[in-house]
């Protein structure tokens, strides 16, 4: 049972492999459901592994992944939940169509500079993309398109986590998504 008179709403995060989407998002989501609201997590890597495992990464792909990933959101966020999905979503007219579709929807574009990015390399792609062993690689040998007018801007290469967690809270609170 949810304590909450909810209203749904996307959290769109995008931003370079590493910029910190899923930490961020994470984080997030855990404080959210803490505080009872019903929450659903949508992340590259998981989504990857199953609703879009036979998709690859060529403008096509991505842009495939997105509009399906969009399908399960605007379902989840018309039934008033607060679906937060982390996906690197580099090309700016797929994320128009999400916001399009979905409607309740606030871009979080998780800001960090490739130099930042490359240092994290959580999982060592950058590494391999550098040495030419992944191919299309966001950053490295493919584009990603900033967005022009995000709802929530984070810095994360200057933010802590913490910073970066209540700045989406207050912007759900300011619009008032949040009791
Ligand atoms: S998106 O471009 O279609 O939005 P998505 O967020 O789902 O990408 O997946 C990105 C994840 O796939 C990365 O976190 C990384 O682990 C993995 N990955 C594998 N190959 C690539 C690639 N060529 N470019 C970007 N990410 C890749």
């Amino acid at each position: 049972m949810c304590e909450h008179d909810q209203k749904g709403v996307t959290l769109w995060f995008t931003g370079l492999p590493c910029s910190g989407k899923s930490a961020v998002a994470d984080r997030v989501a855990e404080i959210l459901k803490d505080r009872g609201y019903r929450v659903e997590r949508l992340d590259g890597d998981i989504v990857r592994q199953s609703l879009t495992r036979d998709l690859g990464f060529s403008r096509e792909d991505r842009n495939e992944n997105i509009r399906r990933v969009t399908f399960v959101a605007k379902l989840l966020t018309r039934n008033g939940v607060f679906v937060l999905t982390s996906f690197i979503s580099p090309y700016r007219d797929i994320r128009a169509h999400a916001r399009e579709e979905i409607g309740s929807f606030l871009e979080v574009y998780t800001k960090c500079p490739l130099d930042a990015c490359i240092q994290r390399d959580i999982k060592g792609m950058y590494k391999k993309a550098m040495e030419g062993k992944i191919k299309e690689f966001t950053g490295v040998s493919d584009p990603y398109e900033e967005p022009l007018n995000p709802e929530v801007l984070l810095e994360t290469d200057k933010e802590t986590l913490e910073e970066s967690t209540a700045n989406v809270l207050v912007k759900l609170k300011e619009l008032g998504y949040l009791e």
